[in-house]
């Protein structure tokens, strides 16, 4: 059994590779391939319950309902280790068995979840030591969650415990169809001697030698050198002023508390899959683009799954935003996620108020739907509301549900998914599933390099506070979104050759065989288009003994001599072919080659007549540095749209907050505007739902003549 179990999963492996391989001949955005996940089928519909939450005599009625209003599978089980292991090695399934069935009786499917984000009372009781210790050296207590230090033997002990039952009682029940592990995974940062030991451990593998530590971290400054590997112990910016702290100190820090994270979860998953069915899949929920996590490393999950709570009381845009939501968030976590493993889902979505905003306003009636709606023209294959029932005690009693408190009217946002799920029964018949990505929207598929480390290493050291490595990556991704282009955000592994353009923004850190890549990709036609505050650092960190960005010089065609920031109510100008762009938040300064490449000059300043933008062709392709940010974007749009008509490329332009995605034949446009968008259809689609005047949190659904 076990043998065939191990058999069927190997010729899943493989069909998945056969389907990564097909699709990588094509573009990843707007694709998609699972076998977990039914093909013909655009998105599976859940929700969470806790029936720990309330009575068993209700438990039937709440199925029965969630079954009546369309929700395909249920998620049970999460923060539930207590009632499953109430005393240590005394199992109790009895509950969520009853649970499980009833909720098959109604035609529900089964998502389980791995208990590990809270613990029960009697562990700290027994072992104190399985807490997270934070950087003012205060041990976590019982009472929350996700308090326990990820680092700790005895707690991934007890965890693999617990889950070892889980998947022996459960692995096998056809009921049950895949498991979500831990909660929203991003390890907090660990002070505790566990941590401390495993950070130690972590720093010998690395660098195997203190010598090469002592080089990588640059420990001459400041009398830091370290004589052995037992003299280290985690850099604390708590302990003294913020900025007074070794910056490659803590960036490991940050690197070994994200494969801390993603060592738990292969734990998990490994444990899992000994005794699973092979036709259980196996993800997680990241909390939306986790900061301490990387979702990207090795988690052993069949595919990743995110967390999404878009209106967090935030203004938005315009004078409805706090009431729509805000668009990035949708917008950056589909195009992140999709390209991770080709196949991927939102495993909780903000069913209306939170508890947790500033302030927590009514949610706009159908801006859920709006939201759902955009989930799966990005791709998305399963969406799961979070959650079913309002709970009526406890931290979150606050935060809304499907159903208002008394747990059988469906809440506006309950109505919204009802409404969605109806209307995805109904578009689905319109759909082509094997439609390719129409062809003049796949020549403009675009990646943005974006790397965890990266971000730390921006963060770590910003040179000026209203400089931000993400907000920077985004304001990338929505220029390329107003101008209608498929976007994926990709690692520096990943395939660039599936894209037309590469956009490269604020990569710090780099080393040879990276640069030789992307000259590979330009030369073989893609437009390379690297951004300031890139290639100034070796992958320690540390700056080249040598001009600012000195491995660049050759591939963009120019030296960069210095960088420039400005104080934000002062700006620069620049000239890009005729047209003036200011900036104030950086500059590279660039000393060009080829002066007919330089096609950007700074106007003023004292450095008047240096390169701000230079463009080359290099062999198929080209090469473009933007060496400065303006404000408005408008110079780097210029710049973006100028690439794709020299490749006779039209794009679009589309105002902020409306956002456009294709899925399997499908057009699916969303507008968290204020204002009412006229869609400039064209005269041969046919409008499968909605209206093309596209109210504020509406939604836009049709087929295009032309795609086929
Ligand atoms: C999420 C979390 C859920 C719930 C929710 C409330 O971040 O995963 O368990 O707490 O927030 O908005």
């Amino acid at each position: 059994m076990i043998y065939e179990q191990y058999i069927s999963r190997i010729m899943k492996t493989y069909t998945l590779c056969f389907i990564f391989f097909i699709g990588s001949l094509g573009i990843t955005a707007g694709q998609e391939s699972s076998d977990f996940l039914s093909q013909n089928k655009l998105i599976t519909p859940g929700t969470f319950y806790y029936p720990e939450h309330w009575p068993e005599s209700k438990w039937n009625r709440d199925f029965k309902n969630m079954a009546e209003m369309g929700f395909e599978y249920v998620h049970m089980g999460e923060f539930a280790w207590t009632f499953l292991e109430p005393s240590e090695g005394n199992y109790e399934f009895g509950w969520l068995d009853k649970a499980v069935s009833l909720a098959a009786k109604h035609g529900l499917k089964v998502m389980l979840c791995t208990p590990t984000a809270t613990t029960p009372a009697w562990m700290g009781i027994h072992y104190p030591e399985t807490y997270v210790m934070n950087s003012n050296y205060l041990r976590g207590e019982h009472g929350t969650r996700q308090n326990n230090s990820l680092a700790n033997e005895k707690y991934r002990e007890l965890a693999a415990k617990m889950i070892e039952a889980l998947a022996e009682h459960y692995g096998n029940n056809p009921n049950v169809w895949g498991w979500q592990l831990d909660n929203e995974p991003e390890a907090k940062p660990d002070y505790s001697p566990s941590a401390q030991k495993g950070f130690r451990f972590w720093l010998m593998d690395k660098y195997k030698t203190i010598d090469r530590l002592n080089e990588a971290w640059g420990t001459a400054f400041w009398s830091i050198h370290y004589s052995n590997f037992y003299e280290i112990s985690i850099h604390n910016t708590s302990a003294v002023e913020w900025w007074g702290n070794n910056p490659h100190a803590l960036l490991d820090f940050k690197r070994y508390t994200a494969s801390v994270q993603a060592g738990f979860l292969n734990q998990q998953a490994t444990i899992l899959r000994k005794h699973i069915s092979p036709n259980q899949f196996i993800t997680t929920n990241y909390a939306s683009l986790p900061y301490n996590a990387n979702p990207r490393l090795d988690d052993g999950t069949d595919f990743p799954c995110f967390t999404a709570y878009p209106n967090g009381g935030s203004e938005n845009l315009g004078l409805q935003g706090f009431r729509l939501g805000d668009p990035d968030k949708l917008m950056l976590f589909n195009d992140y996620y999709r390209p991770v493993k080709n196949c991927y889902g939102i495993l909780e979505l903000q069913p209306g108020q939170v508890n947790w905003g500033n302030p927590n306003p009514l949610l706009k009636p159908g801006v859920v739907r709006m939201w759902l709606w955009h989930c799966l023209g990005a791709g998305s294959q399963l969406v799961s509301s979070y959650r079913y029932r309002q709970v009526l005690y406890g931290v979150e009693q606050y935060h809304a549900g499907i159903m208002e408190n008394d747990g059988v009217t469906p809440s506006q946002g309950g109505k919204d998914y009802m409404q969605f799920i109806a209307e995805v029964k109904e578009i689905e018949k319109h759909v082509d599933w094997q439609a390719a990505l129409p062809a003049d929207y796949a020549q403009k598929a675009t990646a943005i390099l974006f790397s965890h480390e990266n971000m730390w290493d921006n963060d770590r050291q910003s040179q000026r506070s209203d400089w931000n490595y993400l907000q920077f990556v985004l304001k990338y991704q929505k220029i390329l979104k107003s101008m209608g282009v498929p976007v994926d955000l990709i690692a520096e592994d990943g395939d660039f050759s599936k894209y037309q353009m590469l956009i490269v923004p604020a990569y710090q850190s780099v080393d040879k065989g990276l640069i030789e890549k992307w000259k590979t990709y330009a030369e073989n036609g893609g437009d390379l288009v690297i951004t300031c505050r890139t290639g100034i650092k070796n992958r320690d960190g540390h700056f080249w003994e040598g001009n600012w960005a000195e491995p660049l010089s050759e591939l963009i065609g120019a030296d960069v001599t210095a960088y420039d920031m400005l104080p934000e109510k002062h700006r620069g100008h620049i000239d890009l072919q005729g047209k003036n762009y200011t900036w104030y938040l950086w500059a590279d300064i660039l000393d060009v080659h080829n002066k007919e490449e330089q096609i950007g000059t700074y106007t003023d300043q004292f450095y008047k007549g240096a390169g701000a933008v230079v463009s080359r062709k290099l062999g198929n392709g080209s090469v473009t540095y933007i060496g400065a940010v303006n404000e408005r974007d408008m110079m780097e749009k210029e710049i973006m749209v100028n690439l794709f008509e020299d490749k006779g490329l039209m794009v679009k332009n589309y105002p902020e907050g409306v956002l456009v995605y294709w899925r399997k034949g499908l057009w699916v446009a969303v507008n968290y505007s204020s204002a009412i968008y006229r869609f400039p259809l064209d005269k041969d689609a046919t409008v499968l739902l909605g209206n093309t005047d596209i109210k504020p949190g509406e939604v836009l659904v049709w087929k295009s003549g032309r795609d086929g």
